[in-house]
Order: structure tokens, then C-alpha cells, then sequence
């Protein structure tokens, strides 16, 4: 019988003689893979999220059990957008997360090295598009690649939010948001911001990092 490899980071299961390189949902590698004992093999069709939810078998070496719970931790996926000195640009993140709904306040994760952060940081303001369950080209288009040489939104249906940033007509809902605080985490800045436009455009599920993961 063909031996079954366990991600311990996400439960999928693997069956080959080697784990995979990558796992195709959650994208841990081949070290995050563990045999399943022969005797759980039964177990496995009709009941994989018990398996996966057993308490870990061999705890892996720390730094590698904080690695395997950040990839636990569930994220949207989303196209901030900017403008400065008649400049617009926008890329793809998955750390922006409400903070508070009263008064609507967000944060978002940025690498210092993006043209978008150099865009908010002029501007101190920035935009938000959520994207639906098919933005997986949005993602890439926007988070492979930096608009400091290229017209990131060429060729897209966009508008223009009261703020003046860039918004995707073919997103769930848009936010746009100022700037009220910021903290520096090293090599990305956390930006707080208040939201000061909402406005829906499509009903439906949002796009999840997870989702993107798994169907990209
Ligand atoms: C799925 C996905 C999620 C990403 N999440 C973030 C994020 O949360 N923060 C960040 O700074 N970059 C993130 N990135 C990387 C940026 O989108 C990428 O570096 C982009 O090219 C920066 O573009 P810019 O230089 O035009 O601003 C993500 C990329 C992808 C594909």
C-alpha cells in the first residue's frame, strides 16, 4: 500500500513513496510532512480533520513550531492602493485587518521596500480593494511585480475613490482610509488608519490567502 504523508500544517494528505516538495494548499515544505502510521490509514478518507486536529505527535523544534502556527493564522486578500505627486500605484497584501469598528479603524503590513509604501507615507492615504473569489489575477498582477517602472493599472477598469486613490471596479467592497498612526516592524511599517468612504460593489465571499493558495 502506498505510504499517506500528513501536512502538520494544514491536514492535507499526501499519498507517494516522498512527501511533496510543496504542499499544494497550504505551500509548508517537504520537512512539514509526517508518515501516517499504517494503522490510521483507515481513518483518513472519512475523517481527515479529526486526524489533523489530534494533538501534534512529535512537537516539531521551536523555531519550527512558530513557523507551522503562523501559517495557521487565516488572512483575506486585498489590493491597497496610493497616490503622490501624481503618481498611482497599488499592490497586493494579505495583512490588513480591522482594528476597531467604532470608530472604523484598520492596519495594514508593509514592506518599506514597495513603491506603495513610499506612495502612503507622501500621501498619508490609502485605499482598499477586496478582492472577490476569481481576483487571483488581481494578486498577481499586483503582488509580483513593483509599479515604480510600470503602469500597474493598465488596461483595468478602475475608479477613482473622493481621496483620490485608485479603487478595482471588480472587487467585493473598497475602503479608502487616512492615515493616523504608523509603527515601524522592522522591515515593513504598520500603518492605522481610518476608514473614510465604504462603498459595495458585488455580493459574494471574499478571497482568502488560503483560497488564493490552494487555486492559484
Ligand atoms: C498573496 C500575496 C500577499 C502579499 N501580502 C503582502 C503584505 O501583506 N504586505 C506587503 O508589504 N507585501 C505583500 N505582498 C508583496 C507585494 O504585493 C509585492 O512586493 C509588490 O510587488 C509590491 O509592489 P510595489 O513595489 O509596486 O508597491 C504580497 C504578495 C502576494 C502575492
Amino acid at each position: 500500500m502506498e505510504k499517506q504523508w500528513r501536512c502538520t500544517v494544514c491536514g492535507y494528505i499526501h499519498s507517494g513513496e516522498n512527501p511533496p516538495e510543496i504542499c499544494p494548499i497550504c505551500g509548508a515544505d517537504a520537512s512539514f510532512f509526517e508518515l501516517i502510521p499504517q494503522s490510521d490509514e483507515l481513518n483518513i478518507a472519512t475523517d481527515i480533520k479529526k486526524s489533523a486536529a489530534k494533538p501534534v505527535i512529535a512537537q516539531p523544534d521551536n523555531e519550527k513550531a512558530i513557523r507551522q502556527a503562523l501559517y495557521r493564522i487565516s488572512y483575506g486578500l486585498y489590493i491597497i492602493t496610493a497616490q503622490a505627486e501624481s503618481r498611482d500605484n497599488g499592490q497586493c497584501a494579505n495583512t490588513c485587518f480591522q482594528i476597531t469598528s467604532d470608530p472604523a479603524r484598520l492596519a495594514i503590513g508593509i514592506n518599506k521596500l514597495n513603491f506603495t509604501h513610499e506612495l502612503i507615507q507622501k500621501s498619508g492615504k490609502f485605499g482598499v480593494s477586496v478582492l472577490n473569489q476569481t481576483g487571483h489575477d488581481y494578486a498577481r498582477r499586483f503582488g509580483y511585480s513593483s509599479g515604480r517602472d510600470a503602469d500597474k493599472f493598465k488596461g483595468l477598469a478602475v475608479h477613482r475613490g473622493e481621496s483620490g486613490v485608485l479603487l478595482l471596479d471588480d472587487a467585493l467592497v473598497t475602503m479608502q482610509a487616512k492615515v493616523m498612526g504608523q509603527m515601524d516592524a522592522g522591515t515593513h511599517t504598520l500603518f492605522l488608519a481610518d476608514v473614510t468612504n465604504g462603498e459595495i460593489l458585488q455580493e459574494g465571499d471574499p478571497m482568502t490567502y488560503a483560497f488564493f493558495r490552494a487555486s492559484k
